[in-house]
């Protein structure tokens, strides 16, 4: 009875032995694969990020596209003289106000530009707003005055006397 119950006893440590070791094994190899493949798993486990979509709205009628500096407009470049609201409402709708500020004309000049928009581009009948806006571009862009010199006439030609 003895020797039976000593056996049994031994079987008993015998098993809890191969038990604790194949649980310690399996901790080995769980953190064996921790260590390889954590980042893997930590990847899978994140969540997915939102994409935070940003619109890029160009912004209108905000502080910048009002400011005017030194007589300037700056958003347009326009110079912000008398009838400078209307010009900019009724010539900035189809092109950049450059089309404007680098030609400079007489009124009569300007006067052809618009009928020529009118005729050929879909500019609208400007109605009463017409003389402001003649009145505005004659005024701030006018032919200027001050560019070459005129033509020399006449010039006495002579030789250069080298001998000396
Ligand atoms: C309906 C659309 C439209 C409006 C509004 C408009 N334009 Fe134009 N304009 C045009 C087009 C189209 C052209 C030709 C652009 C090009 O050649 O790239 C043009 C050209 C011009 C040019 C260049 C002409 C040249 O001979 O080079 C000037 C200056 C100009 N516009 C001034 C004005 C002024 C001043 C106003 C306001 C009264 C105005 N535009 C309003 C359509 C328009």
């Amino acid at each position: 009875m003895e020797n039976k119950n000593d056996r049994q006893l031994l079987s008993f440590l015998y098993r809890s032995l191969i038990f604790l070791m194949s649980y310690f094994v399996l901790l080995i190899v769980c953190g064996l694969l921790y260590l390889s493949f954590g980042d893997v798993i930590k990847d899978w486990m994140k969540p997915t990020p939102q994409v935070e979509v940003k619109r890029n709205i160009a912004k209108y009628d905000n502080e910048d596209n009002d400011k005017i500096e030194h007589g300037i407009h700056l958003a347009s470049g326009l110079i912000a003289a008398k009838g400078f609201e209307i010009v900019k409402a009724n010539c900035t709708a189809c092109h950049s106000a450059k089309l404007i500020t680098q030609n400079r004309a007489t009124k009569e000049g300007w006067e052809a530009m618009i009928e020529w928009m009118q005729a050929t581009q879909g500019l609208w009948d400007l109605g009463k707003n017409e003389p402001i806006i003649l009145d505005y571009l004659a005024t701030n862009y006018a032919p200027e005055e001050v560019g070459r010199r005129a033509n020399l006439e006449e010039v006495a030609y002579y030789m250069l006397d080298l001998s000396d």
